[in-house]
C-alpha cells in the first residue's frame, strides 16, 4: 500500500502476504475491502467538489453521484460484514444509535470478545 498524489494505490499490491497462500474468501475479502476504501474516497471527492461547485446544477450532479457512491459504499461493507462476524457484532452496537460514541465502541468491542 503507498500512496501516489492524494489517491491511495492499492492494486496488486493490496496483498501483505503472498497471494498463493491466501485462501480465495480472503482474497475476496482484500478485494472488497480495496473496494470500500475506493468508494469512501468516491464519497470524499464529491463531498470537496460539491463544497468548492459555485454551478447549481453541476453540484446537483455531484449530489446525485455522490449518492450512487453511499449506496457502493454500504453494499460492500454488508459484505464484508456477512464474511466476518465479530466486525458486524461490534458495528451492531455503534451504527444507528444515540449516545456517545466512544463509549457504544467499547461496548461493542466487549460483545465481540
Ligand atoms: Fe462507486
Amino acid at each position: 500500500m503507498y500512496l501516489i498524489g492524494q489517491t491511495l494505490n492499492m492494486g496488486f499490491d493490496q496483498y501483505h502476504e503472498p497471494p498463493k497462500e491466501l485462501s480465495e474468501e480472503t482474497r475476496t475479502i482484500a478485494r472488497m475491502l480495496v473496494s470500500l476504501i475506493e468508494e469512501a474516497e468516491a464519497i470524499n471527492w464529491y463531498e470537496q467538489r460539491m463544497s468548492v461547485e459555485k454551478d447549481p446544477q453541476a453540484k446537483a450532479i455531484m449530489e446525485n453521484a455522490q449518492q450512487e457512491e453511499f449506496k457502493h459504499f454500504g453494499m460492500d461493507l454488508e459484505f464484508l460484514l456477512r464474511k466476518k462476524e465479530k466486525w458486524r457484532t461490534t458495528l451492531k452496537e455503534i451504527l444507528f444509535k444515540e449516545g456517545d460514541i466512544v463509549k457504544l465502541g467499547e461496548k461493542g468491542e466487549q460483545k465481540a470478545d
